[in-house]
């Protein structure tokens, strides 16, 4: 079997990932049910993906009708046995909890089809042990796109101990497909992306903490001088501060090496609630509608 424009593809969780996944499957044509329990959320959802569209429009690299098209490959469901039922695809973009992750998988091991592949778009949690909750760990894999994932071309695939040669190569091809560039890596804690991407972030939050330098000379440093489009202060604010603790968590427990010690600053603005972009504050203050950078009254 190959991944085409005919295969029933389910995304489940409607958050930031999930809006982009569904967002990138439905404009290359893929018939997509976006799976959520919350309605409200789904709403958010198609509300976010038809302003991301707008986006594409407005810089002219999406038609008005384009657009409609995308929208309309689109169904939602509050129910994950009705929204996976015909599916051949799924792909999982729930909240990044273990407990939760390994519960959808039992789910979807009992109510997707037998012959479908069940990818997640986990960032950290070992795709070996959430394939190990169905009994089809060879047709398990791990689809790890980027934020935001309309616009970042990355697909880190991982392969799980277990999953198929042949899955990946269909799961590389659906990638290319959906415009993306695949990179296949194993499942060692934080694969690549988030193996090299978190310790560069702690060690900018350590640099700070150690007062080395300010917020904006820090994010400045690593923007001009290594061509990044974002600072790691930024990056880990728009990241969610409490998603870097817990992949760093991730990578601690993982290797026991102490150099993924998370810094404790950042251990101490999570438990503040000061999550980044989400919360309203983090190294920066967001305010809804302003694309103002303000370094937060904290760090100033
Ligand atoms: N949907 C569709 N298009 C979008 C979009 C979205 N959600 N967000 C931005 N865009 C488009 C804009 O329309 C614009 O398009 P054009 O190039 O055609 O003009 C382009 O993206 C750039 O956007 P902006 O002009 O608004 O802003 P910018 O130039 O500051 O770029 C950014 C924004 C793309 C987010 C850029 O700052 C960036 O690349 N940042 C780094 C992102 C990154 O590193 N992501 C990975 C995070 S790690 C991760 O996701 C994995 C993990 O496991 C933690």
């Amino acid at each position: 079997m190959s991944i085409s424009k005919t295969t029933a593809v389910s995304v489940i969780g409607a958050g930031t990932m999930g809006n982009g996944i569904a967002h990138v499957f439905a404009q290359n044509g893929f018939k997509v049910t976006l799976v959520d329990i919350s309605m409200a959320q789904l709403d958010r959802a198609l509300i976010t993906i038809s302003k991301n569209l707008d986006r594409q429009v407005s810089k002219g690299s999406l038609t008005e009708e384009q657009k409609k098209q995308t929208l309309a490959n689109i169904s939602t469901n509050t129910s994950l046995i009705d929204g996976v039922k015909n599916a051949e695809l799924v792909v999982e973009a729930a909240t990044e909890n273990i407990g939760l992750k390994l519960k959808i998988f039992e789910d979807l091991d009992n109510y997707a089809p037998k012959s479908a592949i069940l990818a997640t778009n986990t960032s950290s949690i070992s795709v070996t042990k959430i394939a190990a909750a169905t009994n089809r760990p060879s047709k398990v894999i791990g689809m790890h796109f980027m934020n935001p994932v309309p616009v970042m071309k990355l697909v880190e695939i991982i392969n799980g101990y277990a999953t198929d040669a042949e899955v990946t190569s269909q799961i590389v091809q659906l990638s290319r497909d959906l415009g993306k560039i695949p990179c296949v890596v194993n499942d060692y804690p934080g694969f690549i992306a988030n193996r090299i991407l978190m310790p560069m972030i702690n060690e900018a939050i350590c640099s700070l903490y150690e007062s080395v330098a300010g917020v904006e000379e820090i994010d400045t440093v690593m923007k001009l001088g290594m061509a990044h489009p974002m600072g790691p202060l930024q990056l880990a604010d728009f990241i969610g501060l409490d998603v870097c603790l817990s992949i760093l968590h991730v990578l601690h427990d993982g290797f026991g090496n102490p150099k993924y010690a998370p810094c404790p600053l950042l251990v101490n603005m999570v438990t503040a609630g000061k999550l980044g972009v989400k919360s309203g504050e983090g190294f920066y203050t967001y305010t809804a509608g302003s694309k103002d950078l303000v370094v937060s009254p904290r760090f100033k």
